[in-house]
């Protein structure tokens, strides 16, 4: 199976978990679980904004730092800049928070409140180098619309 036609399995399953579904933690929590069991990578979760930070969300995997600043680490920058962020090698990425010595690549997706600021971010990571590409940008940025579209941010 490829990368795209595992999307293609996947994704309908997430969109409809989380169909009606307006808890932002129970929604987060069952993305984040679906995703890392699908997908099995090394940490799949989510970190929230709060005012002038980001705060550690519901995630699958070892433990992570508690809060990242804006225009810090991937995370950051991907709020910061309000773009899907792929790090082929977080070696090379200045500034990246290693919260894992483990963790090898990584893609980080901003999500968005019905208004269309950022609310929090997606960030997935890889033991491997080069997981990450505009296949996994492109389904995962639909996936968060649909995030967007039904949860309760506030
Ligand atoms: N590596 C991230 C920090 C979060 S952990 O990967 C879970 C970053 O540089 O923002």
């Amino acid at each position: 199976m490829t990368k795209q036609e595992r999307y293609e399995d996947v994704l309908p399953q997430v969109v409809a978990m989380i169909d009606g579904e307006t808890n932002a933690v129970s929604v987060m929590a069952n993305v984040a679980a679906a995703l890392h069991e699908a997908f099995g990578w090394w940490w799949t979760g989510f970190y929230t904004v709060e005012d002038e930070r980001l705060e550690l969300g519901p995630f699958q995997g070892p433990v992570a730092c508690y809060r990242i600043k804006r225009g810090r680490g991937v995370c950051g920058t991907a709020w910061e800049r309000d773009e899907t962020v792929i790090v082929p090698d977080v070696e090379q990425f200045p500034g990246h928070i290693a919260c894992s010595s483990l963790s090898r690549s990584e893609i980080v997706v901003p999500v968005h409140d019905a208004q269309g600021a950022v609310v929090a971010v997606l960030d997935i990571d890889s033991k491997d180098l080069n997981t990450f590409d505009e296949t996994d940008k492109k389904n995962l940025e639909l996936l968060v619309k649909s995030l967007s579209k039904t949860v309760v941010w506030h």
